[in-house]
């Protein structure tokens, strides 16, 4: 079928007295204002209160949570699997363009009906600033759920080239055999949409374990969806505790496949217990994941210096690091960095702000709850006892919300403790490279963490920029030449890191829907 016109979704700028800007004022104030929302567990439509309840708290004021919600146990997920199962023939012999239309239709609701209510949610329940808020709960859910409509039909296009005489080949893309996890984190309410809308767009049923962290923004996903016309059974909602959740459902003989975006240790720990579950399944589960990051900007010599420290800027410090994307370790010439990089760097990190997402006016907010705030002041208390010198920040204060200060340290050694293990949270550690050692420090850079997700490189000479490329080629599986190492647009970069950063499924490309299908080939004689 003709597909209407697939674009990114507008943004939205947010201005003081924009009518945006009133509208997600009043959906942030009535959010406040209404205290905590209950969220159910959802299995075949049906909402569960379990009475076994936890909260999500707003971290720029821990003291006040935005949602209860029921925790789910290894017994709903057991009726989670069977509900889904029972919905699977529908769902995956619905044609294909009454299932597309559902995640169009979510789409346009998210983008036209439920954006500024999304959006609260994920300034409120994440500690998104509104431009964070709005490029991930607008814009890349939007833009997740439409262009995967795309992928998906160029992917049922996708047929053999070639037909010998009386013969008619074709390839049927059939939904995986059984039902697929999803497990999503916090930092995006778009890939907690994704990584249930991709394997279900190809007619897969999904168990989704959300973050406890994201649960009212994931939620209101699952709601828009339903109202879109998502049939019940097709997609289950169970929060809860990690290991019982997740434990249930990969033990269970029709696990089909891990869709999983989260920490390289949780990944690595269910792949191993996934391999020794092997005789228990059906089939070879498949398994795609994006972990974390430690990622880099490289500055040459004949870099635009303003561009590259506000470029490090952004990618550092926007949602205060907690991106997988993030820069996180910085090389700068040494002559550049003592000339004039570091005190550009320092001032423009003075004038920024840190405070409550709903103020509407600061750069930063909080980092997500206590146990991220205490490992990254734990980290930099560790480099500061190997000899890193902190330039700026390096400091925070838990007592309302989770704030800490955007850090710089300077370091003497290239492979110091925040250079080579992931911070998630507002730190750049910077390496001073000497002046003619462009190419070791290339070397450097590809063998000092085991992660390979996004790097940067800052050049005007483009010999030195294609030099480095191929120098860095498996260290990072995004390269951004003069522009910041986050901020990934569907349909646009398609996004993964490969090592220990994930499986380079690349989310927002056709690639990954190959992933979620089990193809058959037919010959036919006619
Ligand atoms: N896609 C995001 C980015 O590129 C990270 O998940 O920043």
């Amino acid at each position: 079928f003709g597909l209407p016109p697939i674009k990114n979704e507008p943004m939205r700028n947010y201005e003081p007295k924009s009518d945006d800007r009133a509208k997600l004022q009043k959906a942030v104030d009535e959010m406040l204002a209404a205290g905590p929302v209950e969220v159910p567990v959802i299995i075949n439509g049906e909402k569960i209160k379990t009475g076994k309840t936890a909260k999500q708290l707003n971290p720029s004021n821990h003291a006040q949570a935005v949602c209860t919600y029921h925790e789910a146990d290894a017994a709903l997920v057991q009726k989670a699997i069977e509900g889904s199962l029972k919905a699977k023939a529908a769902w995956e012999n619905m044609p294909w363009n009454d299932r597309a239309a559902i995640f169009l239709k979510a789409a346009d609701l998210l983008a036209h009906k439920y954006r500024y209510k999304v959006m609260a949610a994920t300034m409120i329940g994440q500690g998104k600033n509104v431009w964070q808020a709005e490029i991930d709960a607008a814009a890349e859910a939007c833009d997740f759920f439409r262009f995967g409509v795309k992928y998906v039909h160029d992917l049922y296009s996708t047929q053999p080239p070639e037909n010998s005489p009386n013969t008619w080949n074709r390839t049927e893309y059939r939904p995986l055999e059984g039902f697929v996890l999803a497990v999503s984190p916090f930092n995006f309410t778009a890939i907690g949409g994704n990584l249930f809308a991709a394997p279900a767009l190809v007619g897969n049923v999904v168990v989704w374990k959300p973050s406890p962290m994201a649960i009212y923004s994931n939620y209101l996903l699952l709601e828009i969806f339903k109202e879109a016309g998502l049939p019940d059974g097709v997609l289950q909602f169970v929060p809860g505790p990690a290991e019982e959740i997740v434990g249930a459902a990969i033990n269970h003989r029709e696990f089909a496949c891990l869709h999983f975006t989260g920490s390289t240790f949780v990944f690595r720990n269910l792949w191993k217990q996934i391999g020794n579950n092997l005789d228990k399944y059906r089939g070879y589960p498949r398994i795609v994941g994006e972990t974390g990051g430690k990622n880099f900007h490289l500055v040459h010599k004949s870099a635009n210096v303003d561009a590259a420290v506000t470029q490090s800027i952004r990618a550092a410090f926007e949602y205060q690091g907690q991106k997988c994307s993030a820069l996180s370790r910085l090389y700068v010439p040494q002559s550049m960095w003592q000339g004039e990089f570091k005190e550009k760097l320092l001032k423009q990190i003075s004038e920024i702000t840190l405070g409550p997402v709903e103020e509407f006016q600061h750069f930063m907010g909080p980092v997500i709850a206590k146990h991220s705030f205490d490992k990254i002041m734990g980290l930099i208390d560790a480099a500061k006892k190997e000899g890193g010198q902190v330039l700026c920040g390096g400091t925070g204060d838990d007592s309302k919300g989770y704030y800490v200060q955007p850090t710089i340290i300077e370091t003497k050694d290239p492979k110091s403790v925040t250079m080579v293990n992931e911070i998630f949270g507002p730190v750049i550690t910077v390496y001073a490279y000497p002046d003619n050692e462009f190419e070791q420090t290339c070397q450097l850079i590809d063998t000092t963490t085991e992660y390979a997700l996004t790097g940067a490189i800052f050049s005007l000479d483009r010999h030195a920029l294609l030099q480095a490329s191929n120098l860095l080629r498996n260290a990072s599986g995004m390269m951004y030449f003069n522009d910041k190492c986050t901020g990934a647009v569907v349909g646009q970069q398609p996004f993964g890191g490969a090592r220990a950063s994930g499986t380079n499924d690349k989310a927002g490309s056709m690639a990954i829907f190959y992933r979620f299908v089990s193809a058959r080939t037919i010959k036919e004689t006619t």
